[in-house]
């Protein structure tokens, strides 16, 4: 075979192997916003992370002063690639002194469990492990390593706001681990 027919051959072989990358990286250019999406969108009040921003909880009128108030906490639920609006992502207990709230999740930091009052009324309780909180969370006894976790709250025109965040489980460090729980915050706020 000639020289010719060689350097011929080669050529169209570049042409073509050249021509189909072109053509394929023309293809995944419109994909790339698509998959890039969940990463570039703003965050949701369902993803629990550290910045999700405040949702309306309560007006602080309608709030008992001292004793303590368990409330839905109603926001979008931010899934990798969807946003679902108006869902419960969980539920939190208020405590209202005069203008002052805190709120506190409801999730056990030992293992997830949902917190309720304590028998004796006092303080708090998680029926799973029976841990034991003291009526401003921190922690009497039980399982869990630390005492319950306080979510960001601000009162604008008479209306309670939170930031529903999530906490990691089992550490005595409290870390907020938004983007972690992200894809799963739909289906596990409803044990909240
Ligand atoms: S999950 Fe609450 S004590 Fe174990």
């Amino acid at each position: 075979m000639s020289d010719d027919a060689d350097g011929r051959r080669r050529f169209l072989a570049t042409v073509t192997v050249g021509g189909s990358g072109v053509l394929a990286a023309g293809m995944l250019v419109p994909a790339v916003p698509y998959v890039l999406d969940p990463l570039l969108r703003d965050a949701g009040a369902g993803d629990g992370s550290a910045d999700a921003p405040f949702v309306r909880l309560a007006r602080l009128d309608a709030l008992p002063t001292r004793e303590p108030r368990r409330l839905p906490v109603i926001g979008d639920a931010v899934d990798a690639w969807t946003r679902a609006t108006g869902r419960v992502l969980g539920s939190v207990w208020a405590r209202r002194a005069g203008e002052r709230v805190t709120v506190l999740s409801t999730i056990c930091p030992h293992l997830g469990c949902p917190i309720g009052p304590s028998e004796d009324g006092r303080g708090f309780a998680c029926p799973c492990h029976t841990s034991l909180f003291a009526a401003d969370g921190s922690r009497v006894s039980g399982p869990s390593p630390r005492g319950m976790d306080p979510l960001p709250v601000r009162v604008r025109d008479g209306v309670v706001e939170v930031r529903w965040q999530r906490f990691r489980q089992g550490t005595a460090e409290r870390e907020v681990v938004g983007d972690a729980s992200r894809a799963c915050a739909a289906v596990r706020s409803r044990r909240a």
